[in-house]
């Protein structure tokens, strides 16, 4: 007999095992692995085959977090926790996490601090390892969904209490302190062949962390550009130096550039800071901070800075231009010429890039001085 689409369909059916009704899934609680393992237990036929592709995103039944769309049993067997339905019921949304001793072996994993969401207090060095899932595997993305650690040294701005290391890829380590929520990094992992690692070593009884960095494996084709550490997509947003925040400081040691992809019919990008208090990068320059001397005139005042790519003619000053060279760097107590307002820098040099280069931190400095750079930023229609 020819196998008609119609029987082809039916005997698949047959082939499947049962499914398992949709209301047990309510009777799930949101806590549930051991639940979900006492209803596998009670039903005499259990699925073991799910017609959804790999890596379908969902979002976890209390809307906080993502997951992958898995039959219950593959995500035990994973590891992860049902989180809810998802694909009509016919899987869990099945979200991964991994906290201090643990490896990470999946796209999508969250990395959490030991007792959260409650704080935790006591001093540890905490690690995990994320294996690449694939050996295509050419980026991580680390979304800082909490990251509450102590501060860096408040006049030098060194994490030398608690600090976040990633390390493991071709690029440098990456080093972090400080509040972080709501940042993200990318990190460069194609010519790992085995893990990287990420440590929090926490050195200090007295504080209070909390953390949540969803991990994300990002192949080839989707990676953010070469050198972005950080990378915006979207016509408008905002941007924030690491540690940007109440009684925050600036890190020292960092060294990366921070990406915002030129969007379609979009030439040109202007910058303007969040508000009068968020360009704070060392003390006010006594040559021109917005002009881009600072280095041609005395090193030491701009230790630290921000790097912006320029075009036009009026925003580089002659000191700090040499051949083909037309970096403008930002440093002090305000992002354009002082005093200027309102303050707002365009560019139109593609790509829409900021490098943001601070020094080791050799120089004790007033934090208030080092708060760091906020900037909104908004991308410029072409013009016929
Ligand atoms: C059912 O539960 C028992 C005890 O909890 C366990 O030993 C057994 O492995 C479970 N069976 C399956 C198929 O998971
Ligand atoms: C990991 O998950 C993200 C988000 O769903 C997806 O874009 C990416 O392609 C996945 N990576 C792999 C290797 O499947
Ligand atoms: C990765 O594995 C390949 C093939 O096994 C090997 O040739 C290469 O040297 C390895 N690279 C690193 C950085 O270990
Ligand atoms: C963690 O901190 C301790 C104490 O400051 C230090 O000795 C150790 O080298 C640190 N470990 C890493 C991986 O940085």
């Amino acid at each position: 007999m020819p196998v008609t689409p119609h029987v082809a369909a039916l005997l698949l059916l047959c082939s499947v095992r049962a499914w398992p009704v949709f209301k047990t899934w309510l009777s799930v609680d949101s806590d549930g692995g051991d639940n979900g393992l006492t209803y596998y237990n009670r039903t005499s036929r259990v699925l073991n085959f799910f017609p959804v592709p790999m890596s379908v995103e969902c979002l976890s039944d209390d809307g906080r977090r993502t997951g992958v769309c898995l039959n219950v049993y593959e995500c035990r067997i994973q590891g992860g926790r049902a989180s809810g339905p998802c694909a009509l019921g016919f899987g869990v949304c099945c979200v991964f996490t991994a906290t201090c001793g643990n490896d990470i072996n999946n796209n999508m994993t969250y990395f959490i601090s030991p007792t959260f969401p409650a704080l935790s207090r006591d001093a540890a060095a905490c690690s995990v390892q994320i294996k690449k899932i694939d050996s295509s595997i050419s980026q991580l993305r680390l979304d800082f969904v909490h990251f509450n650690l102590g501060q860096p040294n408040r006049r030098t701005g060194v994490c030398d209490s608690d600090v976040f290391i990633m390390s493991g890829g071709v690029t440098q380590d990456l080093k972090l302190c400080g509040q972080n929520s709501g940042q993200h990094v990318y990190y460069d992992v194609e010519n790992v062949n085995d893990s990287v690692n990420v440590i929090m070593n926490l050195t200090d009884n007295n504080l209070f962390r909390m953390w949540e960095i969803k991990v994300t494996q990002i192949e080839f084709n989707q990676r953010a550009p070469a050198g972005c550490r950080q990378y915006y997509q979207g016509s408008n947003g905002i941007i924030q130096t690491m540690n940007f925040a109440d009684n925050g400081r600036h890190l020292a040691d960092q060294d990366y550039t921070i990406c915002m992809r030129q969007e379609e019919g979009m030439c040109s990008i202007a910058y303007e800071p969040c508000d009068e208090n968020s360009f704070k990068i060392g003390p006010p320059v006594l040559s021109d901070p917005g002009s881009g001397d600072g280095v041609a005139g005395d090193s030491r005042e701009c230790d630290d800075k921000i790097v912006m790519p320029c075009d036009s003619e009026e925003l580089i000053m002659p000191e700090a231009s040499g051949p083909g060279v037309c970096d403008l760097l930002h440093c002090g107590s305000s992002f354009c010429n002082q005093g200027e307002m309102p303050c707002r820098i365009e560019s139109s040099v593609t790509p829409f890039n900021i490098r943001v280069q601070f020094g080791p931190g050799a120089r004790e400095e007033s934090p208030e001085d080092n708060l760091g750079m906020c900037l909104r930023y908004e991308q410029l229609p072409c013009y016929e």
